[in-house]
């Protein structure tokens, strides 16, 4: 197979956008399938069977979020692939910032809060084509854009709502795209201390004690910062640092029952 050649690949074109989709993660995954070159991005006003993180649904009304995937091929290994959504979310966190003047933070693995609550989630998944170098993204990122009743039921908050003022899908996207192709630079190549150094600065629950869930398994300790592939760095109850790759971030000593 051909190793990608990203030299002209730009995120963010094309630019695909539809009404009405199931989910941008599945279209974007069949573009990918028939060579749509990396950058692609499809993006959908509505989708009718969305996906979050877990296996969860995630809806939001029509044209009150903006809702893409991006086809990506970064020809990186495959330890590095998965710091990918926590890049995402530092370029997803900084347009939230810009946006709305008030701090946002990164709950690891992958999502982004303003003032404790959810603004924006991101969904990676990597569809191996032989060997890592040849792997395919797709990196999906919803970001709430206007308040609603979704978000009101799951105490999030939405761009509007943290700036006080109207906020455009349009001029997220925009925002959006500068920042993710900064981060990709970084994370195809470029030095990506700065982007690190970023992140664990915007990591929330920093030096506070939280529990992950993964499966059947809970772990407790503080959030002390972040390992060079994204991996968290706990320190457990005993003070032994442990880097975690996957899971469920809950404040608080337990894990809350679903
Ligand atoms: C999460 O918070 O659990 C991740 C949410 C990811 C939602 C986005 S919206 C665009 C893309 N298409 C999907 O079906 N999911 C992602």
């Amino acid at each position: 197979m051909a190793i990608p050649d990203r030299t002209s690949a730009i995120i963010g074109r094309p630019l695909i956008r539809f009404d009405r989709v199931a989910s941008t993660m599945d279209v974007a995954a069949r573009l990918a399938a028939l060579g749509s070159p990396e950058g692609t991005i499809v993006e959908a006003d509505l989708q009718t069977a969305g996906r979050g993180r877990g296996g969860r649904r995630w809806y939001a009304p029509a044209g009150s979020a903006l809702m893409v995937s991006i086809i990506l091929r970064p020809g990186v290994s495959a330890a590095r692939l998965v710091s990918m959504s926590l890049l995402a979310g530092l370029a997803v966190a900084n347009v939230a910032e810009a946006i709305t003047s008030q701090p946002a933070t990164i709950k690891w693995p992958n999502d982004v809060l303003i003032d404790g609550r959810k603004v924006a989630g991101i969904l990676l998944h990597s569809r191996t084509m032989g060997d890592a170098p040849n792997a395919c993204l797709i990196l999906g990122i919803g970001i709430n854009v206007r308040v609603t009743s979704a978000t009101r039921a799951f105490n999030a908050t939405s761009l509007d709502e943290a700036a006080g003022d109207r906020v455009y899908v349009g001029d997220v996207r925009h925002r959006l795209v500068v920042e993710l192709r900064a981060v990709y630079r970084a994370f195809t190549g470029g030095d990506l201390a700065p982007a690190w150094a970023e992140l664990t600065d915007r990591l929330a629950y920093r030096d506070r004690e939280v529990t992950i869930v993964d499966g059947e398994r809970a772990l407790r300790g503080m959030v002390t910062g972040l390992g060079e592939n994204g991996e968290l760095l706990l320190r457990r109850p005993d003070g032994v640092i442990q880097s975690i790759i996957s899971g469920e971030m809950v404040r608080g000593p337990r894990p809350v029952a679903s």
